[in-house]
């Protein structure tokens, strides 16, 4: 009898051991049937225990009986631990995608990209200045007199004396020439501020793409040409440009200027106030009190300059019929393009 219930010591401590080495589940599993099953180990000494006198029988069966639930509340420990883990470290792959959005460019700053991808292909290169600007690179050196409306409080947002957000990208004109001997060919896309009550045309902040280009024998022929080229390439051939009459301070002669209709064709419509014609922006061969101003000799050279907004041209080309969507940051408006 002896002999049985040291063996069956021998047993427990071989169980326990094995128990505490298990790393798996599948591994644990098998250790149960090992141990516990019908024809298991444990099952074994459960059939001697008819072998042994009758009065040794209980203390043998009471044994085995604490040893089977030793190894019972192991068994399970163990098997709660490695669900535990499985909890943490499960990962599905059955289960659907989870909607993700990726980010695009503002329709805006795509259209600033393809003006950019056009002008390089004629040779412009592209410039920068701040936003904040001051009175003189904004107005004065611009040859803008002291008392122009553009200069008025209410159309200007000063931060304080002679400092202000820069109300169109022309200053930029001004701060390349100065650091920069002719040949200049730049343009400078970038925001600009003026104090405009929103509405479906005006916001605050608005986007112009700037336009420069200094030489010797720069013509009003080559800046025809050169927005002529842009229209096309932007629009498609069929797309008109008209160039009107008009004054601006830094140019002499200035001229506005208006592509055909891209929605219509040029027959009217909505979009262009049934005329056929959408106004872009102004444009003109640079004064010389401008090149006076930077320190170019404009008996030697001469340049044309031009102003674009930007806003329109990405209205147009996407369909947008209100500025203010561009400036609102609606995503569900943003991701359509
Ligand atoms: N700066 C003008 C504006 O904001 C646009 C403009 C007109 C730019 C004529 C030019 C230009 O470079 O030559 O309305």
């Amino acid at each position: 009898m002896d002999d049985i219930l040291n063996k069956i010591k021998e047993f427990e401590s071989f169980a326990l051991s094995k128990l505490e080495s298990v790393n798996d589940k599948k591994a644990l599993d098998a250790i149960k049937i090992e141990l516990l099953s019908r024809k298991g180990r444990l099952s074994e000494f459960y059939g001697m225990v008819s072998k042994v006198p009758t009065e040794m029988r209980p203390k043998l069966g009471a044994e085995l009986n604490r040893i089977k639930k030793v190894i019972q509340d192991k068994i399970e420990l163990t098997d709660k631990a490695f669900r535990e883990v499985f909890k943490k470290e499960f990962f599905d792959y059955t289960l659907p995608v989870r909607a993700s959005f990726i980010g695009h460019k503002h329709p805006l700053l795509q259209t600033v990209d393809d003006i950019i991808t056009i002008f390089h292909g004629m040779g412009f290169e592209v410039a920068h200045g701040p936003d904040v600007e001051t009175d003189y690179y904004n107005f004065d050196a611009l040859n803008t007199p002291e008392d122009h409306p553009s200069r008025d409080l209410s159309d200007t947002f000063y931060i304080k004396k002679g400092i202000l957000l820069r109300t169109h990208t022309s200053p930029v004109q001004i701060r390349t020439m100065e650091k920069k001997k002719p040949p200049v060919k730049i343009i400078a896309p970038g925001r600009c501020y003026r104090s405009d009550t929103p509405d479906a045309s005006h916001s605050p902040v608005f986007y112009q793409c700037e336009g420069l280009y200094v030489d010797e024998g720069v013509s009003f022929g080559d800046l025809k040409g050169t927005i002529t080229a842009f229209a096309r390439t932007m629009f498609g051939k069929n797309v008109k440009v008209r160039f009107r009459p008009h004054f601006f301070p830094f140019t002499e002669p200035s001229v506005e200027y208006d592509f055909s209709c891209i929605i219509c064709g040029g027959k009217g419509c909505r979009v262009c106030k049934y005329n056929g014609w959408l106004e872009i922006s102004g444009a003109g061969m640079v004064d010389p009190e401008v090149f006076k101003t930077v320190g170019y000799d404009s008996e030697k050279y001469t340049g044309f300059a031009f102003g674009m907004g930007v806003d329109r041209i990405t209205m147009l080309r996407y369909q947008i019929d209100d500025i203010r969507l561009l400036y609102e940051n609606d995503v569900r408006f943003i991701r359509q393009f």
